[in-house]
Formats: C-alpha cells, structure tokens, sequence
C-alpha cells in the first residue's frame, strides 16, 4: 500500500485526481506515473529538456544569480529589502500553505519561511530542473528545523499538479513574462488558492509613463521584457480586490489580488425605469431582428403615449401576437 501524497494527477481526463506515493514516484488511479528526479523526492510533472533555455542549462542557478545582481545594482534596490516587501503583501500568518510558482533557485524561500512564523507549508515549483534542484540544494537543509515544510515540484505552472483550493495563497516573481500562456498561468494559481487567498504576481515591465522616456527605451533595447505590460486582461474574471503597482525604479509591475471562482455579484435583472425600460439580461439576450424604421418609430411613439417603457410595450405586443398576454 502506497501512502496518498498531496500532490494531484496532471493529466487531461484524470481531474486532479489523487496520486499515491511509492518508492522511485507518484501514481494516480489510472495508471499515470511521475517519477522522482534521481537521488530526491522532487516528483517531475513536466519540465524544460537540457538547454532548452537559460534555466534549464548547467549552471543555471549561477546564471540566474549574475542576472539578478545587475538587476538589484541597476535599480539600485537591495534584494532582501525588495523580496520581504512582496513577500509582505501577501499577507501570510503562522500555519498558512503558500504556493510559489516559478521559484526558480529558491531565492524567495527565506522570506515565504520567516513570514509563516514557525509553521506552516512551502510549495515550490519551476518547470526548469536545474534551477529548482539548485534550490533544493541552497534551501532544503538550510531551512529545516524552520517548523515550516518545503515541498519541491518539477511541474508547469500553467497545469499545477495540486486540487483546487489547496493553498492559503500563491505568490510569483520573475518569470510570468515567458510563460507560454500568462492567463493559463494566473488561471492556475486562482484555481489552486481557496477563495478570499492572496495571489501577488510580479515581473518586469514599465510603469505606463516610463513606456515613451529616455529610460524606458533603454530598457527595452537593453532587454526587451521590460515592454511588457501588466497582464490585467489575463486576470480570471472572477478576481476581486485587484491592485496593480510597480516596483524597481517602477520597471517590474506588482499585481495583487484574491482568489475567487465565484461570479461577481451583479444582478443582471433590475428593472430599468425610463423611455427603454428593460434590464442588462432582455436588452443583451433579446436582441431581435431589424424592423423598419418607420414601425419602430411609431412603436416607440405609442409607448410613450401609454406611459409604458418601450421593452414593456413590445413585450406585451410580441406577446399578445402569440396570444400569450
Ligand atoms: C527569472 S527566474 C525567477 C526565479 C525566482 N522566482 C526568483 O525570483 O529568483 C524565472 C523562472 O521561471 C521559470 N518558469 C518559466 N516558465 C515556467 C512555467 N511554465 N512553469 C514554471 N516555471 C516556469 C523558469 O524556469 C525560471 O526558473
Ligand atoms: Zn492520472
């Protein structure tokens, strides 16, 4: 008998469903096997083959750390004061579990640790096996002894291998930009964070009046992902208490939000009183066929003359003409 993990199947089909724990992996219900990454327990749902990019390189993690000091240097920030700033925003309290996506070398770890007080869950995942065994290896041991639990996954971001509503909140920074799908990946972490959670996502990109100065075209030519705007339109529709902000010299945006997948609350069926009448559902849902203007206007005209609202009066003609009033 395996023990059940609390990791969840990826598979289109399987529905998230549960996978239990053997020796060398995890297996779910209908036979998908995702393996361990050798001589760990770092289960691998998906990841970038050897040299596909910069963080699936040898020496990525080193890599990385060179591109982080030129930014910390260039935005003159120092980098625990800016990580213990976004860790910050999300709010986190003692026993919370936090999701962090793209975690790359770890580098948030720390904060995410000290910021649960003594306990509570860490889930770490980056689709790049070198970069998230190099923070395994910079953290796991570092950080034992914490009260607070790392798990490490090799897994995309934008098909997370957890249930739905399984973490307190989930946090991002550095790499949304190149994701293959931001909405997919935002789409995600709502769907993993129970509802009313903090979700807090940052990457680079100027702030809107930096796009056409000096420096913001240097930035750009220099690097072309500090083009990239906030993701706004890619947030779930479902999202409330949305902020968007800007970090590093307003060259990385910061968005926060809560976790919702429920609908916002509008009610689409409120009278209009007036000349149209009608509500936001029969003026969107019962559009109907041109009719000559002429007809139109005399409807309009003999509405008004019985003192009803123009959906009112075609209602009752429409309805009487089928013998329905
Ligand atoms: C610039 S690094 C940032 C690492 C870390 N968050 C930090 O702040 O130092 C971007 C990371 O995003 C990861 N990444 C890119 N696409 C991903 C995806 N679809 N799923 C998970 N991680 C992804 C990369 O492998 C890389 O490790
Ligand atoms: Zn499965």
């Amino acid at each position: 008998m395996s023990n059940q993990s609390s990791y969840r199947c990826t598979e289109p089909g399987c529905a998230h469903a549960p996978l239990g724990q053997g020796a060398d992996g995890l297996t779910c219900p209908n036979g998908h096997h995702f393996s361990f990454a050798p001589g760990t327990e770092v289960p691998v749902f998906a990841s970038e083959s050897e040299g596909a990019n910069e963080y699936s390189q040898e020496n990525a993690a080193e890599f990385h750390d060179n591109a982080l000091r030129w930014v910390f240097a260039t935005f003159q920030t120092d980098e625990q004061g800016l990580r213990e700033r976004l860790v910050a925003r999300i709010g986190l309290k003692r026993g919370d579990r936090v999701l962090v996506t793209g975690a790359g070398a770890g580098n948030d770890l720390p904060y995410l640790v000290h910021a649960l007080s003594g306990k509570g869950e860490v889930y770490a995942q980056d689709i790049a096996k070198e970069m998230l065994l190099a923070g395994v290896a910079r953290h796991q041991k570092e950080l034992a002894g914490s009260g607070v639990t790392l798990h490490f996954s090799a897994s995309d971001a934008t098909n997370l291998p957890f249930a739905d509503g399984f973490f307190d909140a989930a946090y991002h920074f550095g790499g949304i930009n190149l994701f293959p799908d931001i909405a997919k990946g935002i789409a995600e972490m709502n769907r993993v964070v129970k509802t009313g959670g903090k979700i807090v996502i940052g990457d680079e990109g100027l702030a809107p009046w930096l796009v056409d100065t000096e420096l913001g075209r240097m930035l750009v030519n220099n690097n072309a992902l500090y083009a990239c705007a906030a993701p706004m339109s890619a947030l779930p529709a479902t999202a409330r208490a949305v902020k968007l902000s800007w970090e590093l010299s307003n060259c990385f945006y910061v968005i926060e939000f809560q976790a919702s997948t429920e609908p916002l609350p509008v009610n689409i069926d409120v009278p209009h009183l007036g000349k149209r009448g009608g509500t936001i559902r029969s003026r969107y849902f019962g559009r109907m066929e041109g009719v000559d203007p002429a007809l139109r206007d005399s409807i309009y005209k003999e509405a008004e003359r019985r003192g009803m609202s123009r959906v009112a009066f075609l209602e009752s003609a429409l309805r009487a003409s089928l013998g329905k009033d």
